[in-house]
């Protein structure tokens, strides 16, 4: 071959490599050329039929054309894979500044909020979450609490009961506190013993302030040293918490419930000027929850020493403090499913509380 044609052949395979306008298109050249049956292949093949001197120059030729074509090969696929990837970027390019749009997988319910704050505020104070069933027997819901057999939370109008299931046995009920759970705990884990419980709960009336299922959260705690100013302190932190109200007035008032000795009462601060309820300070107060230290009948009922442990219990209505806390005027509405309630009451999915970032 030629000088002149040896140098056309050069460019004319460097061209097709520069034309090759993919990856794809870049190995079909590539084939085309140094491939087994490719043209500088099929070049060398020749060599063959000449005499040494011939060949040696001939074949260092081809041999440079070669190796030019497959190094202008691998440039070509070191740049197309260059683009491919800016285009890559480009296409797949996330805006992080942007906001995200929770709006699309709905709002989370007030009910759910309140729980996700109670979880929030008591675990940073050392609380675990424990949970039972709704169903219970005679004995949890109410025996083992020291509910006696004529106290009138038992009577027919409070409790709904379930139809016996074998003639001898007292009939199942739906829990009508999350009191229970206490018994459950103390019955399968030894003290010390730190946990709320929050869940629904049952009771055979309904107005206004009142659902026939309604949300509770109990609170235990049972070691050898806690006393009633851990009560206190304990209460006292979490409604300021919970109201997010530093100074919020906080009153112990003695009350009784079977389950606990001596038992109290606890009121916040409020005003109710020109019939608009306002948490905080005031002259007034409103009461938000019940508590006392655990009964020694309770203790031994499941089987704990109540001469080594003791402890406090207190116990909450969720929608009651959800309604002081949103300003949720009906308790009714909690369970209408009513979309336009839930966008104006609900919560943004991504604003989960925690003690730093709000409550
Ligand atoms: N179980 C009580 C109720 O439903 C609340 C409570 C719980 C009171 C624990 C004291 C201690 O009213």
């Amino acid at each position: 071959m030629e000088h002149q044609n040896l140098d056309d052949l050069r460019s004319s395979l460097l061209g097709q490599v520069a034309d090759a306008a993919d990856l794809e298109a870049l190995e079909q050249a590539r084939v085309r050329i140094l491939g087994k049956k490719g043209q500088v292949t099929q070049l060398m093949k020749t060599l063959g039929g000449l005499t040494p001197e011939e060949r040696k120059e001939r074949g260092q030729a081809y041999n440079r054309i070669k190796d030019a074509v497959a190094e202008a090969i691998e440039a070509r696929r070191q740049d197309l894979a260059d683009a491919d990837l800016e285009q890559r970027l480009a296409a797949e390019r996330i805006d992080v500044s942007l906001p995200a749009r929770p709006d699309r997988v709905g709002h989370v319910h007030p009910i759910s909020r309140t729980v996700e704050e109670l979880v929030a505020i008591f675990g940073e104070m050392g609380f675990g979450v424990a949970e039972g069933p709704h169903v219970e027997d005679d004995f949890h819901n109410f025996t083992a609490l020291n509910i006696p057999e004529e106290h009138p939370a038992r009577q027919e109008q409070d409790t709904f009961y379930l139809p016996p299931q074998e003639e001898s046995g007292a009939p199942m009920v739906l829990r009508t506190h999350t009191s229970p759970v206490q018994i459950r705990t103390m019955q399968s884990v030894a003290p010390p013993i730190r946990i709320i419980v929050p869940g629904r709960t049952f009771r055979s009336d309904s107005d206004a302030t009142h659902s026939p299922m309604f949300h509770q959260v109990e609170g235990l705690v049972v070691d050898e040293t806690t006393h009633m100013g851990h009560l206190k302190g304990t209460l006292i932190e979490f409604c300021r918490a919970f109201f997010d109200i530093e100074d919020l007035p906080v009153r112990f008032r003695p009350s009784y419930f079977p389950f606990t000795e001596p038992s109290a009462e606890v009121d916040i601060g409020c005003t109710r000027a020109d019939g608009q309820l306002k948490i905080g300070h005031g002259d007034d107060w409103l009461e938000i929850l019940g508590c006392g230290m655990v009964h020694p009948k309770v203790l031994e009922n499941c089987g704990i020493d109540s001469r080594k442990y003791q402890g406090f219990a207190f116990g909450m209505g969720i929608e009651r403090v959800a309604m002081l806390k949103y300003g949720i005027p009906d308790l009714r509405t909690f369970y209408d499913s009513d979309l336009r309630w839930l966008k104006h009451y609900g919560f943004l999915p991504l604003e989960t509380p925690s003690l730093v970032r709000g409550i």
